[in-house]
Formats: C-alpha cells, structure tokens, sequence
C-alpha cells in the first residue's frame, strides 16, 4: 500500500497565444467548455480522486483563476435575495474548502518541469498529482480517480497514456513501453516530443501524473530539453528504475483544449453529454451535419 495522493498542482501559467484573441485579458484556463472553465473541470476532477490541497502555479495576468475559486460576496447575495437557492448551492458546492487553495508564481516562462519545481516547498515530502487543465477528459469514472485506484497498488509514479497517431508524436512525451498488460504498461524509457521516425512508440503521456516527490531533486538541476525547457518529461525519465513507473491507459475520451478544434469538440462532446442540454444541442447540431 502507498501513501494517499491528498495535494495536486495545477501549472496554469502559461500564455495562452493560442487561442488570442480570447486570452488577450483572460486566463486560457478560465475558457469555457459549455459552461465551465477548464481550470475547474480539473479542479472537480482532483476533489473527486480524494485531493484536499490544491495548488496553483500561476503567472502575471491570472488572477481571475483566484477569484474563480473565492466567495463571491455581491454575486451570493444577489442570488440569496432573489430566491435562487440552487444556483447559490451550485455555485458554492465545488469551492474549495478554506485554507485549502495555494497560489505561487512561476516568475519566468521556462517550462512545465520548471512550473511543477516552482511548488515543491508547497508538496514538501509526498506524492502529489499534477493536472493539465489543457487536457480535458470525459469519462464515466474521473480520469485521476482511476490513477489514483492504479497508485493505491503500484505506487511510484503513475502517468495517463493513450496511443496517437504517429505523426502527432511531436507533440508528446512519449513512452518506451516495458512489460504491457493492455491498461497498466511499465515505463522503460520516456523522450519529450519525437519525431515519428525517433519515436520509440505511439503510447503517448497525457496531462495527469502522479509522482514521486523524488521528482523535485530531478528538476532542481534545471536541465533544458526540448525547445529549450525544463521538462518534466526529462526528470521522469530520470527517475526510471529507481521505483515503480507505469503509464495508465484510462478509460475516457481526451480532448485537447489547448488546440482550436479539439476545444471546439470538447464543447460538443460535453453538450451532447449533458442531461439538461443533450438533447437540444443534437437538434441544433442538425442543420450543420
Ligand atoms: C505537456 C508535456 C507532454 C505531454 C503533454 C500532454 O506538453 O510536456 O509530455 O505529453 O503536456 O498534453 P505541452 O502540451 O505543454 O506542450
């Protein structure tokens, strides 16, 4: 048995140019997908697999990430005085309890190895989740809540995988694959964005890991690897052979909502998904199709 995951990070410094206009004065994370930003399907993500502290490595422009996961007094009491008692409930079921939110900057853009070091005084000496909002994931059973079960009985450091095509391998940390039993594959080797032709596989890392707090010492070095950053792909391979490694392959479907279509089908995925608004939104997508 290992110890309880119970403290995620959440790296959400990142400039979003992506998707400009949209993020000229707003977070990325703080896009929506139907009704919610991405930042807090994440967090509800983390809350359902058990976690009780949430950090935040932000950056400069980001400060309606801390107003999202905060009371919002004049809000609340519009609604109260009104009468409307579920959107009151609704609004305050997901907040975070008090004291549970951390907030620490990551003051130069130098990569998500960099962002994930710049919270380690905040983990301290247990293992600890890391989210990507970017990657969002619909599933029966919350994808970190799966990763979670796997850590339970493996330990170590468990990461999400999935297979992509071979000519997105460029885009991906990428697994050399050890001993495979088709959902939990051991990681034997791990490389930051190859080409297709270098790629030692098409098992590729998805934004959820869970990791050994071991990591930190790996990232202190500050080793820049693929296009200049500090990766957390490069610690991780360090950290091969010295305890248990296993990708994931979750049950779900990932959306890549740091990409322009990907977010856009995210948003019709999660419409059609939705009870209240499923249906309407199969109708409206008619006429298109
Ligand atoms: C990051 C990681 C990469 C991982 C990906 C998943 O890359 O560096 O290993 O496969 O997230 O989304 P990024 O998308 O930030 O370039």
């Amino acid at each position: 048995m290992s110890v309880r995951v119970r403290k995620a990070i959440f790296p959400v410094g990142g400039l979003g140019t992506r998707f400009l206009p949209a993020t000229k004065a707003m977070p990325k994370e703080m896009l929506p997908v139907v009704d919610k930003p991405l930042i807090q399907y994440a967090v509800e993500e983390a809350q359902a697999a058990g976690i009780e502290e949430f950090i935040f490595v932000t950056g400069r422009g980001k400060a309606a990430i801390e107003d999202h996961f905060d009371h919002s007094y004049e809000l609340e009491k519009t609604l109260e005085e009104r009468g409307k008692v579920s959107e009151l409930e609704e609004l305050r079921r997901w907040l975070p309890r008090h004291g549970s939110v951390a907030y620490t900057r990551q003051m130069a853009p130098l990569g998500l190895g960099h962002a994930v070091w710049c919270a380690r005084n905040l983990v301290g000496d247990e293992p600890f989740a890391v989210l990507l909002a970017d990657d969002l994931i619909l599933s029966r059973r919350p994808c970190l809540a799966q990763m979670a079960d796997a850590h339970a009985s493996v330990g170590g450091n468990v990461i999400a995988v999935m297979d992509v095509p071979r000519e997105h391998t460029k885009r991906y940390g990428i697994v050399a694959p050890g001993r495979d039993d088709g959902r939990m594959v051991e990681v034997a080797g791990l490389v930051e964005k190859p080409a297709p032709e270098k790629a030692p596989s098409t098992c590729a890392v998805i934004g959820r890991y869970i990791l050994d707090p071991s990591v930190f010492a790996h990232l202190g070095k500050g080793m820049k690897g693929a296009g200049g950053e500090i990766q957390l792909t490069d610690s991780l391979a360090a950290m091969i052979g010295a305890s248990p490694f296993h990708g994931l392959r979750f049950e779900g479907k990932r959306f890549d909502c740091g990409d322009k279509v990907g977010f856009f089908e995210a948003n019709l995925a999660f419409a059609l998904a939705r009870p209240d608004i499923g249906a309407a939104a199969r109708e409206a997508m008619k006429p298109y199709l």
